[in-house]
């Protein structure tokens, strides 16, 4: 090291906290959001709902709604048919009604759109659309849908005779059951993990504009992944793939509920080539809550076999997941985290085996995976509670259990029950970390004298490893596209710099965190590189951004990206100082002479060489694209512990602390990451505590609005103790980093539901099903029984 090395905190390099600085424009109201876009000419859809969740269509007359002045088109299935567009296929290999033509097969789906000149004319238009509706028996659920007199909801799919949509089954089954025959104990529990839905501030929309002048069409939309955008268009609608162009400008929120392709998109591409004119559909909050993609939805039972030491010998665990009407989520068989196969990873569980069924019912397509890669939200939760009843059962404290059965440090790489292969961590000692937090000890002695008042005091752990990052290539695609990610660095000869990634960030900073990485890298400030995602005519092909796969794959490539730039950089700095290569040293921003470190260029003269005076035969300019191919995923591990308060008399309980350790590995931004920690920890409040989605007998849609979908605002929200001193590098990536973005929300609910159940001690009561809502607890207190199922339905 010189003495002229560069302070890397200061030029907001890695472990920077710098400030987001796509904020500058989002406080002061100059976001480009998709409904921001205003284009000449621009035409408005609206689209018309189903009422009812499950009928044969009779008839569709439309002719009033053509009438009304201002109208340019109205769009039914019957319509898009002729097109054979009426039907689109989702990622899982089923079909999706874009309009529906025989049937409606939930609440809320899209029957005809209306395009006019502007959305009040267009809405008015679709209630002038007369549907001529013949009720079906609505299915609510996967009992009714497997009943032997159940309607076929897919009755359009000529093999389906049935409600089910798959049966898969993974793990060992002939080794669990050697397993379980050898238990001195079998521990049982079984659950409901509820719909929820992502529910972003902004809901979905689309400006599309094609020119029939240039042929050219162009998509400002809402959407986490561009690139698999253009790509589907160009399949779908047979249109040549350099014709499209996708731009995601920014983004309100994602969470997975902008994933996957909904009808809206689809009819406004269609409606501006039709029309030649843009065509604008900005779905509104009630839309987007009974119609797009929702999570979770899954009955979960499962068994431990114990021996009395403690020791976990395998599990069983069968999954009734509830799909809706579409399978639109992720193939889970073919993408491998889609089961629960993440389930057990931080466990040194030697054997384990799971049934999965998929059931058809008559529900938005659900299954998207809010905030987690795939069904590992589901899995994290099935395990932590497992493992607190499993510890109840054998009479053992929760936090010895853990550790006893924790994966140890030196067991890495770990190949979990379920085939994946684990990378690193330090399980035990972030446990430690959270214990030493909370005063574990002093809290167990303060909740039995509280008990002898009767007061009921609770402690909730639940801990946490996901599998983030998808690809590598070898193991995962999307519709055949292999997933990797890409990263294209262009230094300028100021030395300043632009970077586009094949991510598309939706609020988790990445304007800000990926500029850290060439910080880091290349020694040019952060302020002094630009970073643009989401235009497909710019951003090199990627794959976007769901299941935190940003940091390990898109930040992954912007470190080798730059590597390419800094390989270049040190052949221009060997013509400045008229040395050989070999004689060049680096230090963060500058080259220098290793026998002379005094004489040294800095990165910009460089890049200002690789334009005015580069070597011989050198081609000019300092401009670079990566695409990254991960080796493995990243594993993240968290430990999150809560205590509660539970008032015996009305069943409310108060969150009295709560105590996160997150190990992501290297930290990019840690104010970022802890950002991303205390968004994820109140979503998990809110699944836990409140959000309530759910269908009454008659298939209505309960919680499409904010007074029965509840949202936490900041009085609701506990404060967090967020803890960052565990660090474990990933071994594999460039950086050491390992994702954050939704670990807490895959970890958290977990906790807040066991620190609830463990403030029940003494009743018998293993479960209450989320949301833990008061008269569900009173009721588990004055019956002393499990209160388990999907949510109940309000009467008010
Ligand atoms: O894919 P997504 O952006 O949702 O999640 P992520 O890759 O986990 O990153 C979320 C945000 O946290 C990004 O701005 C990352 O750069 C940042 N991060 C970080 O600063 N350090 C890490 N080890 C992981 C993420």
């Amino acid at each position: 090291m010189t003495t002229q090395a560069l302070d890397e905190i200061k030029i907001g390099g890695l472990g920077a906290s710098r400030k987001r600085v796509e904020d500058d424009r989002f406080i002061r109201g100059k976001g480009n959001y998709t409904d921001d876009v205003v284009l000449p000419g621009m035409l408005h859809m609206e689209i018309l709902r189903s009422p009812l969740p499950h009928a044969r269509i009779k008839s569709i007359d439309a002719s009033k709604a053509w009438e009304i002045p201002g109208v340019h088109l109205v769009l039914t299935g019957e319509m898009m048919a002729t097109r054979n567009l009426a039907w689109m296929p989702t990622l899982s290999y089923d079909t999706q009604a874009v309009l529906a033509t025989d049937k409606v097969r939930f609440q809320g789906q899209e029957v005809a759109c209306v395009i006019a000149d502007d959305p009040y004319i267009a809405k008015d238009a679709c209630e002038a659309i007369e549907v001529d509706y013949e009720p079906l028996p609505p299915i609510v659920n996967p009992w009714q849908a497997l009943a032997s007199d159940a309607p076929v909801i897919r009755d359009d799919k000529v093999s389906q005779a049935d409600n089910v949509v798959y049966n898969w089954e993974v793990g060992d089954k002939a080794g669990t059951d050697r397993a379980f025959a050898q238990a001195d104990v079998i521990s049982k529990l079984e659950l409901h993990y509820p719909r929820s839905h992502p529910s972003p501030i902004e809901c979905c929309g689309s400006v599309a504009d094609f020119n029939r002048a240039t042929s050219k069409l162009t998509v400002y939309m809402t959407t986490q992944a561009p690139h698999i955008i253009r790509a589907a268009v160009a399949m779908v609608a047979e249109l040549p793939e350099q014709m499209i162009r996708i731009i995601s400008p920014d983004i309100g929120g994602g969470f997975g509920n902008k994933v996957p392709i909904y009808p809206g998109y689809v009819c406004s591409i269609l409606a501006s080539i039709l029309l030649e004119r843009p065509v604008k559909w900005i779905e509104d909050k009630t839309g987007n809550l009974i119609s797009t993609g929702f999570a979770r939805d899954i009955y979960l039972k499962g068994e431990m076999a114990l021996r009395r030491d403690g020791k976990i010998l395998g599990v069983r665990m069968h999954t009734d997941a509830d799909h809706g009407a579409f399978f639109s989520d992720a193939q889970p068989s073919k993408f491998k985290i889609g089961l629960m196969h993440s389930a057990f990873a931080a466990y040194d569980v030697p054997v384990a085996h799971l049934t999965a069924r998929g059931l058809y019912t008559n529900k938005a397509p659900g299954g998207v995976a809010y905030r987690c890669s795939f069904r590992v939200t589901e899995a994290m939760f099935f395990q932590e509670r497992m493992v607190q009843a499993a510890a109840d059962d054998l009479g053992m404290d929760q936090a010895e259990f853990r550790r006893m059965n924790f994966v140890k440090d030196d067991d890495f790489p770990h190949r979990t029950p379920f085939g994946f292969l684990t990378d690193s961590g330090q399980y035990a000692k972030c446990l430690d970390v959270g214990l030493a937090a909370i005063g574990y000890e002093n809290f167990r002695k303060e909740q039995a004298e509280a008990r002898e008042r009767g007061r009921l005091l609770g402690l909730g752990i639940s801990t946490m490893t996901e599998p983030l990052g998808a690809g590598n290539s070898r193991e995962y695609d999307i519709l055949g596209i292999k997933m990797f990610d890409s990263a294209d660095l262009k230094v300028h000869m100021t030395g300043k710099a632009i970077l586009r990634t094949g991510a598309r960030g939706q609020g988790q900073g990445h304007e800000t965190t990926w500029a850290q990485i060439v910080a880091h890298e290349l020694g040019i400030p952060a302020d002094d590189v630009t970073v643009e995602e989401g235009d497909t005519d710019t951003a090199p092909f990627g794959m976007g951004t769901y299941a935190s796969r940003s940091t390990p794959v898109a930040g992954a490539a912007v470190a080798m990206v730059s590597r390419k730039i800094r390989a270049k950089a040190r052949k221009l700095a060997a013509h400045l100082l008229e040395v050989s290569e070999e004689d060049i040293e680096w230090e963060l921003g500058r080259f220098y002479v290793r026998s002379s470190p005094g004489r040294g260029v800095t990165i910009q003269e460089c890049a200002m060489a690789a334009y005015s005076n580069m070597p011989d035969g050198m081609e000019p300019g300092l401009e670079n694209t990566a695409y990254y191919d991960p080796p493995n995923l990243t594993w993240p591990f968290a430990v999150y512990i809560v205590t509660v308060e539970v008032d015996p008399e009305t069943g409310v309980w108060d969150v009295l602390r709560m105590v996160a350790v997150d190990d992501c590995g290297v930290r990019i931004n840690p104010m970022i990451v802890e950002g991303q920690i205390m968004g994820g920890l109140t979503e998990a409040y809110a699944m836990s505590s409140m959000q309530f989605i759910t269908f009454d007998a008659d298939g209505n849609c309960v919680g499409s609005n904010y007074m029965d979908y509840l949202l936490p605002s900041a009085w609701e929200t506990p404060g967090y103790e967020l803890h960052s001193e565990v660090v474990t590098p990933c071994p594999h990536h460039p950086i050491g980093a390992k994702g954050i973005g939704e670990c807490a929300a895959v970890g958290g609910p977990a906790a807040f539901v066991n620190a609830v159940i463990d403030a029940l001690t003494g009743t018998g009561v293993r479960n209450i099903d989320m949301p833990v809502l008061p008269d569900r607890v009173w009721e588990a207190i004055t019956y002393r029984r499990d209160v388990s199922g999907a949510p109940p339905v309000r009467q008010d």
